[in-house]
């Protein structure tokens, strides 16, 4: 039986303070929370959307250091930018708080006695790992190595982004302090444990029996190949200076795991926001928690936090976490660090006023299911050949006709035909049907339903042409109309969840008010002899040109980066820029065979090579004389850049040159096909 809920109580994940907001970003909380959300409010529920800044953790000090300033300076900064861009993107939180607030930390101290004097805890004094340089402990994301799990040479101390386990510092293989590059060292420290273990027979029975069904899939395979894995205890405490103290005596230089207090975030910001009655929406049996996350957060709002809430007894815990999957970027992934970004600030510069033409391209695109793609191109289409061709056109037809057969008035409806009562019905059950995907958090899928009113819209204008019998027959003409804009204005009301400024602007014009969503969209909406406003578009298109200088500027922004660890311990990897085909296909590779070789004079490093590659026998110089001697190399299959400029390299003319591969001592090899093949073969 679906269950009657009174309120909804929803949050979307705290962002670190330590950037901006991306698209990403976007795409995977923000954006999906804010449109459940309206769709909420629209119908009269009582609702919260909740969120703010996460102001502690190592992402935090470590930007912090980064940047030479202090975490505080570091966090006011970001915290807002975030808070303005969002707000000038038009999501609607209820409430956009900040974890640093003492608010924050009050809630959180007391939380972490809560479940201390409920003897939740079990305390441990163990070996951890120890950066004698930097005088620390290295909890979280000071730590590198690789993961236990899927050898990723880059996992964190907390979690391997690349195969998502959550992981403890110890677990890793090779670790590295992100700090100096050093290997640590083992040092004895007393921690809080959270025995996560002693909750997985709950965790079971709650997730994987009562939500089988209404959990998404990707959330739920998640949480049962965790569950499977098996649960261990997690310290709830970190040996830092930046965070919230932990509130026991002897814990100086103690403060909470980030992830123990950033969630309690959502609760000290509803306290914040409604501090006589906010109890409701954390302690009612009847609120309805969901939280909107990315997928990276999952076992954080689907396992740890779950299991804090419920081992203090007295809140609620989620009824659903929706999580997203991805979005890349021009078939990238993002990344901040190279720069490889959409930033919100940056977007809402470059398109004033477009705020809702981002809404729908990163709606369309939600990567609901699976990682999905935002591409420029694809923008640009989207908005152009839909939001304008289709929505926007058929809006301006119905008013631009309005305004010229009726001076604006709405026609009197006359007798309708089967056509209209096709039509009819398509408008009957669109409200219906919106809603129901809104409530199984397939926007992508709401969105489509609402597009495709807009198209039965310009099909109907079409198919009826109103144009051509508005002097041989008035009163079709008429039928016609009004219909048209009946589903204008539904079309107008049930935009606003997914577009909200172009809701407000046909409302405007069409001279209505908001319905509530539950009980006013049904039946007829518009009445004869109502007067409309003035027409006037509601987007306008995109130039290419506008699309050109976006993809110039992401290519032209991103950085060659030294990816993390930060000072360079030996695993360090230079990411070059991203190359698009085009700058790859002008490569010339193909397989040559070394005729002849012989030292260069007066240079220890250089050979002088003799390459058949084909067509012809080239002389290329290479640096290998000391990886291979002349004689051993005679009759080696190579590949060779063929259009590379020549060189003069000690005054011999080098046409060329051979690629190699270095291995962690720095010893260089030749690269070959897997059989021997003829020289001059293609490489691509
Ligand atoms: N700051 C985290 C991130 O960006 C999300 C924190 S969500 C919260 O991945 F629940 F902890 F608040
Ligand atoms: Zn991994």
């Amino acid at each position: 039986m679906e269950k009657k809920w009174k309120r909804y109580t929803i949050t979307a994940a705290l962002p670190y303070a330590n950037g901006g907001i991306h698209l990403g970003h976007l795409a995977g909380a923000y954006l999906p929370a804010d449109t459940y959300s309206r769709y909420r409010r629209l119908k009269g529920d009582d609702i919260l959307y909740i969120c703010g800044s996460d102001e502690h953790g190592v992402p935090i000090t470590l930007g912090a250091r980064k940047e030479g300033i202090t975490p505080q300076q570091f966090v006011d900064k970001y915290h807002s930018l975030m808070k303005n861009s969002f707000e000038e993107f038009g999501i609607s939180f209820d409430i956009y708080s900040r974890t640093s607030n003492k608010i924050h930390h009050e809630t959180a101290q007391q939380f972490f006695l809560d479940l201390y004097k409920k003897g939740v805890f079990t305390e441990e004094t163990s070996q951890q790992l120890y950066d004698e340089q930097e005088k620390m402990f290295l909890a979280d994301r000071y730590i590198m190595g690789i993961c236990p799990v899927c050898a990723n040479e880059k996992a964190y101390g907390d979690q391997c982004e690349k195969c998502g386990s959550s992981l403890s510092p110890k677990e890793l293989k090779n670790p590295v302090s992100v700090l100096s590059g050093n290997v640590p060292v083992m040092k004895e420290t007393k921690h809080w444990y959270l025995p996560l273990q002693n909750y997985e027979p709950w965790l079971r029975e709650w997730i994987l029996e009562n939500h089988k069904d209404d959990w998404k899939t990707n959330v739920y395979g998640q949480c049962k190949s965790w569950l499977n894995g098996g649960l261990h205890p997690r310290a709830m405490t970190r040996d830092l200076d930046w965070g919230v103290r932990v509130p026991l005596p002897d814990s100086e230089h103690k403060v909470l795991y980030v992830w123990f207090d950033a969630p309690i975030g959502y609760i000290s910001a509803t306290k914040e926001l409604r501090p006589n009655d906010w109890e409701k929406y954390w302690k009612d049996k009847d609120s309805q928690l969901i939280h909107f996350i990315g997928k990276d957060n999952i076992v954080f709002h689907c396992i740890i936090f779950p299991t804090i809430l419920q081992a203090h007894g007295d809140y609620i815990i989620p009824d659903n976490v929706p999580a997203n999957e991805f979005l890349n970027l021009e078939g990238e992934k993002l990344s901040t660090s190279r720069n490889w970004a959409v930033w919100l600030h940056d977007y809402l510069k470059d398109f004033p006023g477009m705020q809702d033409t981002l809404r729908y391209v990163l709606t369309s695109i939600a990567p609901e299911t699976k990682d999905s793609d935002f591409t420029w191109k694809d923008f640009q289409d989207r908005h152009n050949n839909e939001l304008v061709a289709i929505l926007g056109n058929f809006v301006n037809r119905t008013m631009v006709l309005t305004h010229k057969f009726y001076d604006g008035k709405i026609p009197v409806c006359g007798n309708l035909n089967q056509n209209d009562h096709a039509l009819l019905d398509a408008i009957k059950i669109v409200q219906q049907t919106i809603s129901e995907s809104l409530e199984k958090f397939r926007f992508r899928e709401a969105l489509q339903l609402l597009m495709n009113l807009a198209r039965t819209g310009n099909k109907y204008l079409t198919d009826n042409e109103p144009w051509k019998i508005f002097k041989s027959n008035e009163e079709r003409c008429a039928t016609v109309m009004y219909l048209s804009i009946e589903i204008t204005t539904y079309l107008a009301q049930l935009m606003q969840p997914f577009l909200p400024n172009a809701a407000e602007k046909t409302l405007a014009m069409l001279n209505l008010p908001k319905k509530n969503w539950n009980t006013e969209l049904k039946g007829q909406l518009i009445e004869s002899g109502h007067q409309l406003n003035e027409a006037a578009l509601i987007f306008r298109k995109i130039e290419d040109e506008e699309i050109a200088a976006q993809i110039e500027k992401l290519n032209a922004n991103q950085k060659e980066v030294v990816i993390e660890p930060e000072s360079s311990p030996p695993k360090t990897v230079i990411a070059k820029a991203i190359i698009n085909y085009d700058d790859f296909s002008k490569l010339e590779l193909s397989v040559g065979i070394i005729t002849a070789a012989e030292k260069v004079k007066k240079a220890d490093k250089l050979l002088q090579l003799q390459v058949d590659i084909g067509t012809e026998i080239r002389t290329i110089v290479s640096g290998i004389a000391e990886h291979y001697t002349p004689e051993d190399i005679i009759g080696q299959q190579v590949c060779i850049v063929a259009n590379l400029a020549p060189r003069k390299i000690k005054g011999i003319e080098s046409k060329g040159m051979i690629l190699m591969a270095e291995d962690e001592n720095g010893k260089l090899k030749f690269i070959m096909p897997s059989e021997a093949m003829k020289a001059g073969s293609k490489i691509s």
